[in-house]
């Protein structure tokens, strides 16, 4: 049965990281309704000057705006909205 720790481990590590790849653009949208109105709406996302031009990109400006209103998003969270925001609106591959 030596086998068995290792394996176990190599399961474990293999589930756990897919969980922290999986993106969770509901939750996204959950939080960017919830908080994300008060300067701007939607209309930033998709007017023809917008700043943003790429999927990374996206992230740094998330978490510029979540900062700026003082919330306390975990890395997650800020994936998340970004992914959200990135279905609903942007549309980048990468
Ligand atoms: C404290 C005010 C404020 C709040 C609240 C705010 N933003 Fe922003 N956001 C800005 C400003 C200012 C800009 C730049 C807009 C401009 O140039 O007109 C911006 C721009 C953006 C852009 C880029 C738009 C583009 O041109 O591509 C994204 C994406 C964005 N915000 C996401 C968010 C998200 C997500 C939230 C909620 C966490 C949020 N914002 C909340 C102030 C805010």
């Amino acid at each position: 049965m030596k086998l068995v720790p290792p394996l176990l481990f190599l399961t474990l590590t293999v589930i756990g990281s897919s969980q922290v790849l999986a993106f969770d653009p509901a939750a996204g949208q959950q939080l960017v309704d919830d908080n994300c109105d008060s300067c701007h709406g939607t209309e930033v996302y998709t007017r023809k000057d917008r700043m943003v031009k790429s999927r990374a990109g996206l992230t740094t400006q998330v978490k510029r705006c979540e900062l700026a209103l003082g919330l306390t998003w975990f890395d997650e969270d800020v994936e998340n909205a970004a992914e959200y925001l990135n279905r609903q609106f942007y549309r980048f591959d990468k």
